[in-house]
């Protein structure tokens, strides 16, 4: 970089009252001077005083809106369903949907060393979620007759190992210019006290990723929304790389989507009715005359546990975190930039610039900023929320351990399709508390529902602790 050049960059980080990110930069040999200059090049320079006012010296948690009242909800009879599900396989079939999986996340809580999507989800053979979802985009495009577009938005940090599990696996047999892959974008993490941007090292910013929300400029920033446009793809399937149980292409939910009664075909999301009020998922709630998801941690006790006339929970619609976005929607959102940032306390390891030492925190020392892609719905026009069934569309690994990890979601699997299988007069094992005793797995490309089912292939019992794969 040259002397003048170097100087502009100083005066930006100063005006930003960053002087110090650039502290270091006589001591950097070359190389570590251009990766600094890359790394600053992408950070919103300019909205960070806004963002340090916002997130750290006039931070205060944000009370909930007091005027919250439970979403509207779609709940489908047979007809309408029917209805929903000629009008979805239209666009299908004519190429307007692509899948879009948000794998960026670092997967702390399952503790698992590789990217989340190469962990073993399934209960008999163990398939990785990866490879769950590239046989349900397969199974699709077998079914609706294109080849439907596979996005997956990675992070810096597992980038290139999802991109090696793809080759090794030899793209799951999807052809390689179905999938696309890029990564997510980082933000700096800030001092709690200070709101100074953080170093990783006398030459580094300490980063971390953006949130799944990053996800609407990273389509942009890839190129992604573009090949979209280019392909006449209109709407993204989206749901998260640890949820193996939603059926990633589905034509009642986007028939409802596209319906103009319902929706706007900006952005229209499923629902599951929460198991309890205490359950740990967001809720869809009307605010004003925009529909928003509440965070459960943000929900007013007392309104978690409220309950109707017939004494179900009055807001109960839980976000399960499939969505369906329009492309012009996407393209408009990147245009507004006008999703929320949102904070989170956290442990930073840093590299402190006067001292010349690196320090380890004890306590939560670093502001992480990160965006979430419901932050979208409230700017939708007309969005609709789907209600689903549980068993059928959510069983989320997160945890190692109890709910919400491999074993409960497998437990959902095996329940489903021995569901399918009951259906079909097979005699499946259940224990009294009516959950399947044998583990069972249907892959989408042997059948998409129990109506699918080969007599020819279905064995007459499954007992407990056997095993039973299609
Ligand atoms: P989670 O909120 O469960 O976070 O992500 P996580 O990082 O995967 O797991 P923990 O909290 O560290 O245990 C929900 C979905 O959003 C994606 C994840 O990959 C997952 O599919 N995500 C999350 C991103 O793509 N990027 C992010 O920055 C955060």
């Amino acid at each position: 970089m040259c002397p003048v050049e170097i100087d502009t960059l100083k005066e930006r980080v100063a005006a930003c009252g960053q002087s110090h990110v650039l502290a270091c930069w006589d001591t950097l040999d070359p190389g570590r001077q251009d990766a600094l200059v890359h790394q600053l090049a992408t950070v919103p320079l300019e909205s960070i005083p806004d963002l340090v006012e916002c997130h750290v010296h006039g931070y205060a948690a944000e009370a909930p809106p007091s005027d919250l009242a439970p979403a509207v909800v779609t709940t489908p009879d047979d007809s309408m369903a029917a209805e929903f599900s000629s009008r979805g396989e239209t666009i299908i079939r004519e190429g307007k949907v692509a899948a879009f999986t948000v794998a960026g996340g670092q997967g702390t809580r399952l503790g698992w060393g590789g990217p989340k999507g190469t962990f073993p989800a399934t209960p008999v053979s163990g398939k990785p979620l990866f490879r769950v979802f590239a046989e349900q985009i397969e199974a699709a495009s077998q079914r609706w007759g294109t080849p439907i577009r596979w996005y997956i938005m990675t992070s810096e940090a597992n980038d290139a190992a999802t991109r090696s599990f793809f080759a090794d696996n030899n793209w799951f047999g999807l052809s390689r210019t179905q999938v696309m892959l890029f990564p997510q974008g980082m933000m700096p993490c800030l001092d709690a006290a200070s709101g100074s941007m953080l170093m990783d090292g006398p030459g580094r910013l300490a980063m971390s990723p953006d949130g799944h929300g990053g996800a609407i400029a990273a389509l942009e920033r890839s190129g992604a929304l573009e090949q979209m446009e280019m392909l006449g793809i209109e709407h993204v399937s989206y749901f998260q790389v640890d949820n193996p149980m939603p059926p990633v292409i589905d034509p009642v939910f986007l028939g409802l989507h596209a319906d103009p009664a319902y929706s706007s075909g900006e952005m229209s999301s499923k629902m599951v009715p929460k198991i309890s009020p205490a359950e740990k998922v967001g809720v869809f709630c009307r605010v004003g005359s925009k529909t928003d998801v509440i965070e459960y941690s943000d929900l007013p006790e007392a309104l978690q546990s409220e309950t109707d006339a017939d004494g179900q929970l009055r807001f109960d619609a839980g976000n399960i975190a499939v969505h369906l976005l329009g492309v012009e929607f996407i393209r408009r959102l990147t245009a507004g930039n006008e999703m929320p940032w949102h904070r989170a306390l956290k442990k930073v390891p840093y590299y402190d610039t006067t001292r010349g030492e690196r320090i380890e925190p004890d306590e939560p020392n670093g502001v992480k900023l990160e965006r979430f892609i419901f932050d979208a719905l409230p700017l939708a026009t007309k969005p609709a929320i789907l209600r689903v069934d549980r068993a059928r569309e959510f069983a989320p690994i997160k945890n190692a351990t109890g709910a919400d990890s491999p074993a409960s979601s497998r437990q959902a699997q095996s329940d489903l399709y021995g569901g399918w299988m009951e259906a079909r007069g097979v005699d499946v094992a259940r224990g009294e508390d009516g959950h399947v005793l044998a583990d069972i797995e249907i892959s989408p490309l042997a059948a998409m529902g129990p109506g699918e089912l080969d007599a020819a292939d279905l064995p007459e019992r499954v007992g407990p602790e056997e095993r039973f794969v299609l």
